[in-house]
């Protein structure tokens, strides 16, 4: 069994979703080992708590460098010992301490089709707002390894999510989120704790024959 830390920073509808997968069985040969927030008072914690997860803040504001606070993060996941790191929802970028000490160990959910509308500033809505201002009729979410590059490692899964006629930028993302994120972070986590992803000359490759049964 392998442990999954989950990292967040806002409401946690993807932890959520990581969360009901392991309670239906389908967070296949993983289990959720902690919750760590980059600030008090989310409602991921609450989420955390109710479903008996241990769960911890590391509070960016608290840090004055962005190397005191990887510092502080890695301090805190030693704790736990995690296999794997999910970001989700989580807004800080991660720097090379932790990059190294989990070198493609660490998986992201980002709410377009990389290679669009990702990179620095699209984060939240403004993803979406940037899709809706070009005119695309076709977004998704994907779920990718995280490097040093933001939103530049390799892709493991997307789903494509259509957009339609009178979308906000808040309609948009729930559909993103329902259709896409919320499917496919549990379907990458589940992959990850198989053994099934291997990575080669930077892209993923799915060996299938490593899968369990999908259970009924
Ligand atoms: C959302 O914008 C989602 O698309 C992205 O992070 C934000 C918050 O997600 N992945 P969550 O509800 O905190 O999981």
């Amino acid at each position: 069994m392998k442990k999954v830390a989950v990292l967040v920073s806002g409401g946690g509808t993807n932890l959520q979703a990581l969360i009901d997968a392991q309670e239906q069985g389908k967070l296949k040969n993983g289990e959720i080992c902690c919750v760590i927030a980059s600030k008090p008072g989310v409602y991921a914690l609450e989420r955390a708590d109710r479903a008996g997860i241990p769960y911890d803040v590391v509070a960016r504001k608290h840090y004055a460098s962005a190397e005191e606070f990887d510092h502080a993060l890695c301090e805190k996941l030693g704790g736990y010992q995690p296999d794997l790191i999910v970001l989700a929802g989580f807004l800080c970028i991660l720097g090379k301490e932790i990059l190294s000490q989990y070198a493609n160990r660490i998986i992201n959910i980002h709410p377009s089709l990389i290679p669009a509308f990702c990179g620095d500033g699209f984060y939240g809505l403004k993803v979406h707002e940037a899709v809706l201002a070009s005119g695309v009729k076709m977004t998704g979410a994907t779920v990718h390894f995280v490097n040093e590059v933001t939103d530049g490692g390799a892709i493991i899964a997307q789903k494509a999510v259509a957009v339609q006629e009178g979308d906000t930028p808040e309609v948009l993302q729930q559909r993103v989120m329902r259709e896409a994120e919320w499917k496919l972070l549990p379907y990458a986590v589940s992959l990850f704790c198989e053994g099934a992803i291997q990575v080669k000359d930077g892209k993923t490759v799915i060996d299938q024959s490593k899968r369990q049964e999908e259970s009924e």
